[in-house]
Parts: structure tokens; sequence; C-alpha cells
């Protein structure tokens, strides 16, 4: 059993537990205690049920923290970059969530497959129709998931089939977040697409929003494309940078998360991390795209809330661990070393943070909603050679990193209770 109870980037000790014997007691799906195994089983009830999960690694569940569930049937379409990409393939897939009943099998299927890759939490895009939010919330309130999701503001430079308008958003997000947050495990985020598809007026009606709502999230997209920051550019000229028109709209603070945060500039960090809002790394995406490379280092260097998002359908896979490999690559391609005690940090405890939710998940502390992945770390014959040649617990992480995928997930808990088993066939 494994997780961290503090960022392995800011101090050099104590900021994860592992043991190779663990045991995690829980009671009423929330975490009692997390240990050495043979310590805590004289405390146990008699009554108390065991599962065995010997040799195998118990992690907190994934945190995706930028996804869109309505582009899952666009994953790995050929050929452009963000605009176009956008205008091709994106629009007319996300057109069909008017329709319930494509909304909810779509929404079925996403949580599934998260649920198959260990992901048990996201902040998730749905689409303009309000429907798509209310099929997503339906699916994962059925599932018991700690979720947050918004229905996507757009109001210009769109098809007019995907169209909203800034009142409409404003009434349709506000009956949302009165129907839907804080119901079970459930957030709402206001969501503004990005500021070229958002009228003025909308951008200002989205921060009266989070004004009216204390507690409620915002997601949005920040600078990820260079063609993207010189349109925004263009849309604002008042604007000093692309932030700053978030910024002028009252929605960078905390709760408020952003996609990619490629091509930014010293004033932009700095101010991210005054306000406490929270990038999110996306970086299959980003290679997928061909958008950039996000800077982790500075990042961290200016002490901002960083998350790991895999933003399906412009990202190549809904697996945290791959999307943990392609980080890797992305900070070495900087010239930056992301660790593998950094990079699970970033998957599970980091992730949490980045959303404030690190008092309810991220890691095994007690309380903790006990939502956790059981890891198979020889779940392919080359997973099982590497590992006999890893020594150090950071050795085998890095080893799952990069070279696992959903197969490495042997089993997905949700408040205890078990969601997903990869050697049971769904019979249903
Ligand atoms: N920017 C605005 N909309 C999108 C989207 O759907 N995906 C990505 N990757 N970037 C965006
Ligand atoms: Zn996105």
């Amino acid at each position: 059993m494994f997780h961290f109870l503090a960022d392995p980037a800011e101090r050099a000790e104590g900021t994860y537990e592992y043991f190779d014997d663990g045991l995690l007691v829980l009671a009423d799906g929330v975490v009692a205690a997390a240990g050495d195994a043979r310590a805590l089983l004289p405390s146990l009830p008699t009554a108390a049920t065991i599962v065995d999960y010997t040799g195998k690694l118990i992690v907190p569940g994934f945190v995706d923290t930028h996804v869109h569930y309505a582009q899952t049937d666009i994953i790995a379409a050929y050929g452009e970059q963000l605009l176009e990409w956008l205008e091709r393939y994106t629009f007319s897939t996300e057109r069909r969530f008017g329709d319930p009943a494509y909304a909810r099998e779509v929404a079925e299927f996403f949580l599934a497959e998260l649920l198959r890759n260990g992901t048990t939490t996201a902040l998730v895009f749905a689409t303009v129709h309000p429907e798509s939010v209310s099929a997503f919330f339906t699916a994962a309130q059925a599932r018991g998931l700690r979720m947050i999701a918004g229905k996507v503001m757009m109001d210009r430079n769109c098809p007019e089939f995907v169209r909203d308008t800034a009142h409409g958003s404003y009434e349709d997000s506000q009956a949302l977040i009165d129907k839907w947050h804080g119901q079970d495990r459930l957030l709402y985020a206001v969501t503004p697409r990005f500021a070229p598809t958002s009228t003025e007026r909308q951008l200002e009606l989205a921060g009266r929003l989070l004004d009216e709502h204390p507690g409620v999230y915002l997601q949005s997209h920040l600078a990820e494309n260079r063609g993207e920051v010189a349109w925004v550019a263009e849309l604002y000229p008042w604007s000093r940078s692309y932030l700053d028109v978030y910024d002028h709209f009252g929605l960078v603070r905390e709760r408020a998360v952003y996609a990619h945060c490629i091509h930014l500039d010293t004033p932009d960090r700095a101010r991210m991390a005054e306000t406490g809002a929270a990038m999110s790394f996306c970086p299959t995406s980003n290679l997928f795209l061909g958008s950039g490379l996000f800077d982790t280092d500075a990042a961290r260097a200016h002490g901002i809330r960083v998350g790991l998002g895999t933003d399906v359908g412009a990202g190549t896979s809904f697996s945290m661990l791959r999307t943990l490999d392609e980080a890797y690559k992305v900070a070495q391609m900087g010239g930056h070393r992301l660790s593998p005690l950094s990079a699970f940090y970033l998957a599970t405890l980091g992730s949490a943070r980045s959303l404030y939710l690190d008092d309810r998940i991220g890691n095994f502390a007690p309380g903790k909603e006990a939502d956790f992945v059981v890891l198979d770390l020889a779940a392919t014959p080359l997973l099982e050679r590497r590992m006999a040649h890893a020594g150090s617990l950071s050795e085998r992480l890095f080893a799952l990193m990069i070279l696992g995928d959903d197969r490495c997930v042997l089993a997905t808990h949700i408040m205890g209770k078990l969601a997903y088993a990869r050697d049971v066939r769904d019979t249903r």
C-alpha cells in the first residue's frame, strides 16, 4: 500500500507511506486506518471482512482534472491542431448530446472506462446542452462517484447548433447548480469553453454565478495553442494577456481549473499562484494536437496548484499511467525531470489538492472517502520482467508509469465497494 501525506517536491522526508504488507481498514465507506497489516490486524473487530490483495499495490484512486466525456467518440481523430480540430471533429460530435438517450449511453461508457483505468474522480466538460450534464450526473450518482462537471457556455464563434446565449447559459447553469451541486458526491463547475467562444457578457455572467454560489468550480481552457492565443489578443484588445481576460471577469480564483497553461508569461504564473487557481497539465493532448510543452518546473517554482488531466478526446488515453508516461517525456523535452514520486503525487493527492478536495480524497488519511485502486505490477510479461530488475519503490513506480496502462488495474473500489474488477467479465 502506498500513498502521499505531502508533496514530495516540498521536502525530502515523510511525504509518503509505503507498507510492503499493508492493511487499509474501512468503515462505512471511509478510511478508518491505514498501516502495517501485522500492527493493525489485532485491532479489527472479529466480524470484519478481510479482502486479500497480497502481491498487489493499493493506491488512492486517480484524479483526472480535465476531461471531456462528450469527446469519447472522437478520441484519435486524425490530422489537425486545436482550432481546426474543434471545427472538424468536436462541435459535430458534441451536437449529438442534445439527445438525452445518446448522452446517457456515452456517460455510462465513459464512467466504466474511467473505473477500468483506476480513475475515481474527474473534472468533466459536458456539452452546451443542459441534458448532457443531467445525463452525466445521473450516471455518476448511480455509481456513487465523486465527480465535478458542468454545462459548456459558448455564445459566439461556433456553429449555431452548439451555441447558447449569455443569458440562457446563465439561467441553465443556475438551474443545474440548484439541481446537482452538493447532491451526494457531485459538484458543479461553471464551464465557459474558452475565451474565444464567449462574449464578454457571458464571461461576466460566469463570474456572477461563482459569486452567487460559493463552493462551485470554474473550468476552462487557457493558452493551449499559439493561434488561439493570437485570436484571444484580437478579440480582447484591452487585455494584457489571455489569463488577464479571465481575471478581468473574476474567473481566476480558488476552485478555478485551467487546462493546458502552456503559453504563459511570468506575471500570468505569479497571478495564478497568488489567486489559488489551478493548472491541469494534459501531456497526451498537448503532444497529440502539437500544442506545445507544459513547463512543469515554472509551475512548481511559482508554487501553483497543478493537477494531471487526460483531456480525452484531444488526449489519447483514459489511463493516468499512460498520461504520466507522456508527462515525463514532456518534462524531458523541457530539460526537466519528473520524478516517479512527483508523478504519482500529481496523479493522486496533487490533483486532489488542485481541486481543493484533498480533505476528502487523494490519500488514506483517516476519514478520507475510500476510493482506491489495486494495481498489478506484473500485468504484462514485460512489466513482470522489468519489475524483477527494479530494486527500490521509486524504480518500480517508474517502470509502472512508463510501461503500465489499464491492464495494471486489477480492481477499483468506490467508497470501499468493488466497482470494477479486471478479471471478472461484465455480464450485464
Ligand atoms: N479549447 C477549447 N475547447 C477545447 C476542447 O474541447 N479541447 C481542447 N483540448 N482544447 C479546447
Ligand atoms: Zn479540454
